[in-house]
């Protein structure tokens, strides 16, 4: 059995914040940010929205999308680093949003991987015949943790949520080979300090501030994402001319731009929203893949290559056929 995209959902929050309301901030260009990011807007939550409140706008588009109701999601795994309270998890309040009363709702916490480290646990579960469906969702509102006066940081991200129904196979998809291929998830906490915040509930009693080695970051990124997605395509034995489209994660048009290149993917062959979006962390892949679907570019029987890395740090690669 086999994991196939049912549906897919996004939400972007209304205001959107320029380079040139950046430079009124902070001792910024908008040259500078499009030249060393290729970032030109992201959206921000205003103060009534909440990461809940744009998982449940992607997750409801993800379920109309599918044409399916709350009563046939098995499980919601929200991956965030916004949860909106400590506990508990966002998940259980996009859970009652959606009228499922059944099943299971947790959160996941993988940061810019967090979305992939979501599919692959719903993988599993309706791989071994557990669950029919799974809604996963990536919901930022990176906003929150933003250090606004810190040019280095506040430039990067942005808010947003986008939502994956994954169900299980049928006979027919499976003989087509539908579904998710694989997706390999790896972490390597020796690099914990290079992506971080400056707090957290144990240690400071508050969230704290996004803090990056952003040199640092850069460099181990275009590695992690183009070994793991190498390693992906030999365990599934496919090559790079057989995939349709990498989707990858949302941080940096320098990082995609190298990654796709030693991947063998031109640039039209990649799903870019960076520069619209910014870094959505956890919500990055699945905005795009929803940007992929409703501009027509990613249609059902393509192959796609889903990358991310993140903070931890924790990358992964995944291959799907939608
Ligand atoms: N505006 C103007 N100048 C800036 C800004 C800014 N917003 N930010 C930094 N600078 C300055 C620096 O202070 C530095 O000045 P100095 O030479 O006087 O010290 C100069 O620009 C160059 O800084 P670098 O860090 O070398 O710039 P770089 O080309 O590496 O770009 C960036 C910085 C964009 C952060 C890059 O390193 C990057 O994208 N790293 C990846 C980080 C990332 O995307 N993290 C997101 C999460 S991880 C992930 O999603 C993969």
């Amino acid at each position: 059995m086999r994991s196939v995209v049912r549906g897919v959902g996004g939400y972007l929050p209304e205001k959107i914040l320029t380079n040139a309301d950046l430079e009124k901030m902070v001792e910024t260009s908008d040259s500078w940010i499009r030249e060393r990011t290729g970032i030109e807007t992201r959206h921000i939550a205003s103060s009534d929205e909440f990461t809940s409140t744009l998982a449940i706008k992607a997750a409801q588009k993800a379920l109309s999308n599918a044409g399916l109701t709350g009563a046939d999601i098995d499980m919601v795994i929200l991956a965030t680093t916004t949860p909106d309270d400590t506990t508990p998890a966002t998940a259980v309040k996009v859970q009652e949003a959606i009228g499922m009363t059944q099943g299971c709702a947790f959160d996941v916490q993988a940061a810019c991987s967090g979305f992939m480290y979501a599919s692959c646990i719903a993988n599993q579960f309706i791989c071994s015949g557990q669950v029919r469906h799974v809604l996963v969702i990536g919901a930022e509102t990176l906003s929150r943790i933003v250090d606004w006066t810190d040019r280095n940081t506040c430039v990067l991200f942005g808010d947003g949520a986008g939502a994956v129904i994954y169900g299980a196979s049928t006979p027919e998809e499976d003989e087509v080979g539908m579904g998710i291929l694989d997706i390999i998830i790896h972490s390597d906490g020796r690099y914990r300090q290079l992506l971080t915040t400056t707090g957290g509930v144990s240690r400071t009693q508050n969230a704290g501030y996004v803090l990056m080695e952003g040199r640092e970051v850069f460099r181990h990124a275009v590695k992690n994402l183009s070994d793991v997605a190498e390693e992906v395509l030999a365990k599934t034995g496919i090559s790079v001319s057989d995939v349709d489209y990498l989707v990858p994660h949302q941080a940096n048009v320098r990082i995609i731009e190298g990654t796709a290149k030693k991947l063998g993917f031109d640039m039209d062959r990649v799903i870019l929203t960076l520069p619209c979006q910014g870094n959505t962390s956890a919500a990055s892949i699945p905005l795009a893949l929803y940007e992929g679907v409703k501009s027509g570019r990613l249609k059902k029987g393509q192959l796609v290559l889903l990358d991310a890395m993140g903070g931890g740090f924790t990358w992964a690669g995944g291959l799907i056929r939608l």
